[in-house]
């Protein structure tokens, strides 16, 4: 048994275990709620996984289970069991199409705020255990900026704002976006703008944020890229089967192309040099140590 102190001296030694590229961490968040996370999170994931990425969705909603209601499936067990410490890793995730793989939320995740001691090694080691396992691990999170969205926001490597060309969404993205720039003002933080009706309104939307970002937060936010507003997207939602399966060759399944391919081109940049799995579990157990 050891502390979180010694926990934590662990997962910063450089791992030499293994040579592959680290999995990176991309959390994907909103200001404003139903604008489109989880069907980006969800069509995004399975995008890089056509693109032969391996590809972890981490459902971290804590209110409502987003994604295998997506999917049309009802998990065995979520990630509040791993929480809970009633299941290991290998046990919670779910195989997805593409050969993507999901871990469900589930009620009870909000006990992953007050997770500490031996709950929060047993956590750490087991999320540790997809390190070589993904290329990317996506987290889903839910509307309106809790505590727990907030620490997936500030320990992942990347982080999505999502945002549709509605004024109150983008004024929910920049109240988003500056609290999170008081907290890390070198967040790679990445704009998608979501059901926009055409790429010059999603263009002049992300133009908007990007404006304001920079005359009032001194920030250079970037953009990853849009998905058109597609009523193929209610349809899959409705069939339970996600858009970018169902309908491939829809507009919102061409965009998610783009944002992957925009994604893939994009490398390294902007990432921490020290991105991966056991940062991102280093930043989350500081985080928890220091509030
Ligand atoms: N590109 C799109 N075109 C058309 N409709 C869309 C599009 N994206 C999302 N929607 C609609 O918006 C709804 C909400 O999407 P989604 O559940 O992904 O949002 P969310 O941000 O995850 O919501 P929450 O904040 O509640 O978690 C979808 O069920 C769908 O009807
Ligand atoms: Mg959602």
């Amino acid at each position: 048994m050891y502390d979180q102190a010694e926990r934590l001296r662990r997962l910063l030694q450089p791992d030499r275990s293994s040579l592959r590229p680290a999995t990176r961490v991309i959390t994907v968040t909103s200001g404003k709620g139903g604008v489109g996370k989880s069907n980006l999170s969800l069509n995004f994931a399975l995008g890089l996984a056509a693109a032969n990425k391996r590809v972890v969705v981490l459902d971290a909603d804590v209110g409502f289970a987003n994604i295998d209601v997506l999917l049309g499936r009802s998990p065995r067990h979520t990630l509040a069991d791993l929480v809970r410490q009633r299941a290991t890793i290998w046990d919670i995730l779910q195989a997805g199409p593409l050969g993507i793989h999901y871990i469900a939320g589930g009620s009870g995740l909000q006990d992953l705020i007050n997770l500490q001691g031996e709950q929060l090694n047993y956590l750490v080691d087991q999320l540790e255990g997809l390190q070589g396992f993904a290329d990317y691990l996506i987290i889903d999170t839910g509307a309106g900026l809790s505590e727990g969205t907030l620490r997936f926001i500030l320990s992942a490597d990347e982080v999505i704002v999502v945002s549709t060309p509605e004024p109150t969404a983008i004024t929910d993205a920049y109240a988003l976006i500056k609290l999170v720039a008081s907290q890390n003002a070198n967040k790679n933080i990445q704009l998608v703008i979501n059901r926009a009706v055409s790429p010059q309104e999603a263009r002049q939307t992300a133009e908007k944020l990007a404006l304001v970002a920079k005359r009032f937060l001194n920030l250079e936010l970037q953009t990853l890229g849009y998905v058109l507003d597609d009523p193929q997207v209610q349809k899959a939602v409705k069939e339970q089967v996600p858009f970018f399966i169902r309908y491939p060759h829809s507009t919102a399944s061409r965009c998610i192309e783009q944002l992957v391919n925009q994604q893939i081109k994009n490398g390294l940049a902007g990432v921490p040099a020290d991105s991966g799995i056991k940062s991102f579990l280093s930043r989350m157990v500081s985080i928890f140590r220091n509030r």
